[in-house]
C-alpha cells in the first residue's frame, strides 16, 4: 500500500484505535482495526528456525511451539565467515515464515560477545562489529528476498543477561560506535530490515525502549531505517515517552494500560498527536507490505531443511587441533563415541530461540554402519559421571583404535535469562577426557557450546573439534567431518582466552547494582589480547583444515590513497595439499603511526572471504576496503575520521597468522576542528604546518631560553642531568604560557594573545 493510503486510513482512525496498534493484540500479533479493514501480523522468534505458537504464547521457549527445523545457532554460522551460505539459510527461513503466514522473523541477534559469561553468547554470532555486521546483513537479505521482515536485536549494548530488564550499559560514544552499533549500523544501511527490537536494558542511564538518541536520532536519521521499531518483549518502562523516542511497538500485549497512557497523554496535551500517527503509519507500512506479498501456500520441505541444516552445520565446525592428522578417521577402524552428547546432542539454547524440532540427529544415529560403539560416559540431567561410566568409557577407548569424547555445556550452564558464572566445562565430562585420554593416545574432543570454554584437558587430546550449537542435524555435521566426507573449514569467531580472568571485560562484567560499565572500551576480545601480547588458547579467527593452504602475492592498488578512495587487496591463495577445501582469507588493518587516533587496537577484521580450492588449486582474491576500514569514530566531529599517514593491511588465516604484509598511506580530506589557547603544549601546536610557521619567533624564544648559556660554565653533573631527550620531553610538554614564564620579559601577553588568533584563524 502506497504511503499516501496508509496516511489516509490513519486519517479515518480514533485516537484509540491509533493507540491500540501501538501495542501487541497477543504474544505474537499486531492488532487488526476491523472497522477499516487493518489486518492483524503475525511475529515469531527465530533466529534460526521458527518459534511459532500456536497456543499459549510466551517469551522463554516454554510452552510447545509448532514442529519446525532448527538450523546452527548463530555462534555457529558466523565461524562458518560465508555470508552467502547465510544468505541461503534465510532464504530458507523465508520460505518457512511464508507457509507459516509469519510477517517478520524476530532476528538475528548480533549483540557483541563481549564477555564468555553472557547466558545468550549461542545466539550472538562474535566479539568483532564487522563479522557480526556481515553475517547479519546476510541472513536479513534472504530472509526478506521471500518477502518476510527480519527484526535485528537487541538494540543495543545488551551484552549480558544478568539484571538483564533492568540494568544499565554505561559506554562511551566511541566504544558504542566503533564496537556495539557496527553491526546494526550495516544491517540497516545494506539490508533494511524490516523492523528493529529494542533491547531491555538502559544505555547511560536511558532505557532503549524510551532513548530517542537511539531510536530517532542515530538509528532513523544518520543510518536511514525505513521499518519499525517493537520493543523487546515487556522492555517498556515508560510508553508515552517510548512513543516520542520512536518506539513505535509495544510487544507483547500491554492489556490496553499503556495505550489508554498515550490516549490520556495525547488528551492531555503531553505527547502529539503526530508522534502516534507516525509509529501508525511505520507499523502499516510493513504489516501492508507482508499482506500484499503473502504466500502462503509456499511449500516448507522439512526434510531438505533437515539436510540443509546439516551442511550448513558442517561448514560451521571450527577445527582447533589436530595433531599427527588423527582427523579424519578411517571409517575401516573401530572407533569409540563417548559421552551423552553423542547420541543426545547439545545444539540449541534455552530461551526464546528453542525451537520444537521436527528431527534431530545425533552422531550415534548418524554413524551407523560404521564401527562405532557408544558409551554414555556421563549424566547430563545428573550432572555427573559416576566410576562405572569412566571404567566403561575407559574400557572402550581401549579397544578402539581412536576415542571421540563428546563434551560441552550442558542447557543449564549455558541459557537465556541469566549469564555463566565461571567458564568452566562441567567437572565430570572434564574428568572423562582425562580418563579416556589416559587410556587412548587417539582422543579427540568434539565440543557443543556457545561460548568459549577452559580446555586443563587440552595437552592431552590429539584433536579438537568445536561444533557450536550446530543445530538439529549437528550429528550428521560432526560424523562427516570426523570421518572426512566434509573438510572443516569454520573459523572462531571469538577468541578463546585461556582462563576467564584473562577476558578484558573481566573486572567490570556484569555490574552492581545499577549497571555495568563497558570499561575495557574499543578493546573488546582480540583487540585486548593482541595489544597486551597475550597468550590465548585459540586466536580469532583460528581454523585448521584437512589440507594446507599458501597465502602469497599481497597486492594493493595504490600505494597511497585518499580517505574519499578505496583500495582494493588482492591476495593469492593456494591449496597446497592432498584434499579439497575451504580457506577464509582474513585481512585486517592497523594503524601504523596513529598520534591523535593513538589508542587503537593493534589490528581489526576489515574484511575477509571464504574460497573453495580443489588440490593444488590456486585463486586470486580481491576484497575492497573503504574509508571506515581506517578510521574511528571522532566525538569533537561527530562523524568518523581518519587520521592521515601509514596503515598496515595484514593478510592470513586467523588474527595471529598473518604471514602478508603490506602498508599505504591515507591521506584525510577532513580537518579536525582545533582551537589552541595558551595551555596547548608546543607537541600538539607543532604537528599543525600553519600553526609552526606563526610559532616559528616563540619557539626561537623559547629555545634559546633553554639553552645553556656558553659563557657560563656548565657543571659536569647538570651537562648530564639533561640530557637530549630530556630538553625534547621538556619543550614538547611545555604549554604555550611557558613562554611567559620562561622566556620572561621577550613576550607580552599582547604579543601571545595575538599570535593565537592568528593560529586559530
Ligand atoms: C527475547 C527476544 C525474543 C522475545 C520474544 C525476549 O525475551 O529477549 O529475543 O524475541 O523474548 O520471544
Amino acid at each position: 500500500m502506497k504511503i499516501e493510503e496508509i496516511r489516509k486510513l490513519i486519517a479515518q482512525m480514533t485516537l484509540e484505535e491509533k493507540a491500540g496498534l501501538l501495542s501487541g493484540e497477543d504474544f505474537w500479533h499486531t492488532k487488526a482495526v476491523e472497522r477499516l479493514g487493518v489486518p492483524q501480523t503475525m511475529v515469531s522468534d527465530g533466529p534460526h528456525g521458527l518459534r511459532k505458537q500456536d497456543l499459549e504464547g510466551d517469551h522463554l521457549g516454554i510452552n510447545d511451539s509448532i514442529k519446525a527445523v532448527c538450523f546452527p545457532a548463530a555462534s555457529a554460522t558466523a565461524a562458518s565467515f560465508d555470508p552467502d551460505m547465510l544468505e541461503k539459510m534465510g532464504e530458507a527461513l523465508g520460505e518457512s515464515c511464508q507457509h507459516e503466514k509469519l510477517s517478520v522473523l524476530l532476528g538475528p541477534a548480533v549483540n557483541i560477545k563481549r564477555s564468555p559469561l553472557c547466558g545468550r553468547n549461542f545466539e550472538y554470532f562474535s566479539e568483532d562489529p564487522y563479522l557480526t555486521g556481515k553475517m547479519a546483513t546476510a541472513l536479513i537479505k534472504g530472509i526478506q528476498s521471500k518477502n518476510v521482515g527480519t527484526s535485528i536485536k537487541h538494540f543495543a549494548l545488551n551484552s549480558q543477561e544478568h539484571r538483564r530488564m533492568s540494568s544499565s550499559s554505561d559506554c562511551d560514544e566511541r566504544t558504542i560506535r566503533e564496537i556495539y552499533f557496527p553491526a546494526f549500523e550495516m544491517a540497516v544501511k545494506e539490508a533494511q530490515p524490516w523492523t528493529v527490537m529494542c533491547s531491555y536494558n538502559r544505555i547511560n542511564g536511558v532505557f532503549a525502549s524510551e532513548n530517542p538518541w537511539l531510536l530517532t536520532d542515530v538509528l532513523r536519521k544518520e543510518w536511514g531505517f525505513e521499518g519499525y521499531v517493537m520493543s523487546d518483549w515487556g522492555a517498556v518502562s515508560n510508553r508515552v515517552e517510548g512513543v516520542k523516542a520512536g518506539l513505535d511497538l509495544e510487544m507483547p500485549a500491554s492489556g490496553g494500560v499503556n495505550d489508554r497512557k498515550v490516549v490520556a497523554a495525547v488528551k492531555a496535551g503531553k505527547l502529539d498527536e503526530k508522534y502516534v500517527d507516525l509509529c501508525c503509519e511505520r507499523i502499516l507500512n510493513i504489516v501492508y507490505r507482508y499482506i500484499e506479498n503473502a504466500k502462503p501456500d509456499t511449500p516448507w520441505d522439512k526434510e531438505a531443511q533437515h539436510e540443509m541444516a546439516a551442511e550448513i552445520a558442517a561448514d560451521c565446525m571450527v577445527l582447533l587441533k589436530n595433531e599427527d592428522g588423527i582427523l579424519p578417521l578411517d571409517k575401516a577402524d573401530e572407533i569409540a563415541f563417548i559421552g551423552e552428547f553423542a547420541e543426545k546432542p547439545r545444539f540449541q539454547g534455552g530461551g526464546s530461540s528453542h525451537i520444537n524440532c521436527f528431527r534431530t540427529t545425533g552422531a550415534v544415529e548418524a554413524a551407523k554402519g560404521l564401527k562405532v560403539t557408544y558409551v554414555s560416559g556421563y549424566s547430563v540431567a545428573k550432572d555427573e559421571a559416576t566410576d562405572a561410566q569412566i571404567a566403561e568409557a575407559v574400557a572402550a577407548a581401549k579397544k578402539a583404535k581412536a576415542a571421540v569424547v563428546f563434551a560441552g555445556l550442558p542447557d543449564s550452564y549455558e541459557s537465556e535469562g541469566y549469564d555463566r558464572s565461571h567458564m568452566r566445562m562441567p567437572e565430570c565430562q572434564n574428568r572423562l577426557i582425562e580418563a579416556v585420554a589416559a587410556a587412548n593416545p587417539n582422543t579427540v574432543v568434539v565440543l557443543h557450546n556457545g561460548s568459549p570454554v577452559e580446555m586443563p584437558w587440552i595437552g592431552k587430546v590429539k584433536a579438537v573439534l568445536e561444533a557450536y550449537l550446530g543445530g538439529q542435524s549437528v550429528g550428521l555435521a560432526t560424523v562427516r567431518v570426523l570421518f572426512g566426507d566434509v573438510n572443516p573449514s569454520g573459523h572462531l569467531p571469538e577468541t578463546f582466552p585461556i582462563k576467564l580472568e584473562d577476558n578484558p571485560s573481566y573486572l567490570f562484567y556484569g555490574g552492581e547494582p545499577a549497571g555495568t560499565d563497558y570499561r575495557e572500551g574499543i578493546f573488546v576480545g582480540y583487540r585486548y589480547y593482541d595489544k597486551k601480547k597475550m597468550d590465548v588458547l585459540f586466536p580469532f579467527g583460528h581454523g585448521l583444515s584437512y589440507t594446507t593452504f599458501e597465502y602469497s602475492n599481497l597486492k594493493l592498488s595504490a600505494a597511497s590513497i585518499k580517505d574519499t578512495d578505496t583500495v582494493d587487496v588482492t591476495v593469492t591463495v593456494k591449496n597446497t595439499g592432498k584434499r579439497a577445501g575451504k580457506a577464509v582469507v582474513q585481512v585486517y588493518v592497523g594503524d601504523a603511526e596513529g598520534y591523535v587516533n593513538a589508542i587503537r587496537p593493534v589490528r581489526e577484521l576489515k574484511a575477509f572471504r571464504k574460497v573453495a580450492l580443489e588440490p593444488g588449486e590456486s585463486k586470486e582474491v580481491t576484497m575492497t576496503l573503504c574509508k571506515r576500514a581506517f578510521a574511528t569514530w571522532r566525538n569533537e566531529i561527530h562523524d568518523w575520521w581518519v587520521e592521515s599517514g601509514e596503515f598496515t593491511v595484514e593478510v592470513g588465516d586467523s588474527s595471529a597468522n598473518l604471514p602478508l604484509k603490506a602498508s599505504i598511506q591515507v591521506e584525510s580530506t577532513v580537518e579536525l576542528p582545533r582551537k589552541f589557547d595558551v595551555n596547548s603544549i608546543f607537541m600538539d601546536v607543532m604537528r599543525d604546518p600553519k600553526a609552526t610557521a606563526i610559532m616559528k619567533p616563540f619557539i626561537d624564544q623559547l629555545m634559546a631560553a633553554f639553552s645553556p648559556d656558553p659563557s657560563e660554565a656548565v657543571s659536569e653533573a647538570a651537562g648530564e642531568a639533561i640530557s637530549e631527550d630530556m630538553g625534547a620531553a621538556m619543550l614538547n610538554y611545555m604549554p604555550l604560557r611557558g613562554v611567559l614564564s620562561f622566556a620572561a620579559g621577550k613576550v607580552s601577553d599582547e604579543m601571545m594573545e595575538e599570535m593565537l588568533r592568528k593560529i586559530n584563524e
